[in-house]
């Protein structure tokens, strides 16, 4: 399959690209080549190719309306107008579902976001759910938990997700038979909130637990604080 990598530069796709051209021919494009909150180029990008993994956004849980309403909102749309039919799999976030804080959450749980960031990523998958069912494409959104090649936080331990799990689920959304899905990406954590229940076949194989007692308390890799949490 031809398949369009938006975002390619950045850090969740250079730890699934080694996966993806094993099995597909890739299309790789970031901002250097052009910004898809603009119509005509996500068209022009996504001319030719089979199906789009789009990863480019702005991935800062703090991030303000102004800065989420290009990358996370306008080139969302503008990539599944851009995708009619064709298949897309959308990098959601687990902080879509960051107000739940004990699990396990399960991903048809009503949206309940903990910042902006959390809420253009519900509004995202809502998208790509009415593209679906208006349009007939697959549109698969896979809430990324943390995406990095090791736990980078004691706190960011149950949500990790695994380059290895990564590339198992990115293949199977592009590959599986669904027509619509959104599924927790996140590795089978010992420590984890997060439900895995998904219909594409997904079943993780690795666990952030080992790395417990080398991995540091940092701050900002947990849920987003709400309001109490805050000002106590
Ligand atoms: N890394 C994580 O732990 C994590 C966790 C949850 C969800 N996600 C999601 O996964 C995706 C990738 O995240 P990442 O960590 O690789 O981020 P990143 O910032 O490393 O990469 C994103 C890339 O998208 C490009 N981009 C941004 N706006 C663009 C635009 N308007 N047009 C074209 N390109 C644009 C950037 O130049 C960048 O290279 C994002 O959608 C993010 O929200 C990431």
């Amino acid at each position: 399959m031809r398949v369009l990598v938006t975002g390619a530069g950045g850090l969740v796709a250079g730890q699934v690209i080694p996966a993806l051209e094993k099995r597909h021919e890739l299309r790789l494009t970031d901002l250097a080549d052009g910004d898809l909150a603009d119509a005509d180029f996500a068209r022009q990008v996504a001319d030719g190719v089979d199906a789009i993994l789009h990863l480019a956004a702005n991935p800062n849980p703090d991030a303000s309306w102004d800065d989420l309403a290009g990358p996370n909102m306008r080139a969302v749309t503008n990539v599944l107008d851009a995708a009619g039919a064709r298949r897309v799999v959308l990098a959601s976030s687990v902080h879509v579902m960051g107000q739940y804080r004990a699990g396990p959450v399960e991903p048809d749980w009503p949206p309940s976001p903990c910042c902006r960031y959390g809420a253009a990523k519900a509004f995202a998958e809502a998208a790509g759910r009415m593209h679906s069912h208006r349009y007939g494409g697959a549109v698969i959104c896979l809430r990324l938990g943390a995406t990095v090649p090791k736990p980078p936080a004691k706190q960011a331990l149950p949500a990790w997700l695994a380059p290895d799990d990564l590339g198992q689920l990115v293949l199977l959304a592009l590959e599986a038979p669904v027509r619509f899905e959104v599924c927790h990406g996140v590795s089978a954590n010992t420590s984890s909130v997060w439900s895995t229940r998904n219909n594409l076949g997904y079943t993780p194989t690795c666990d952030s637990e080992p790395y417990r007692d080398q991995t540091p308390d940092v701050d900002g890799w947990g849920p987003c604080p709400s309001y109490e949490e805050a000002t106590r």
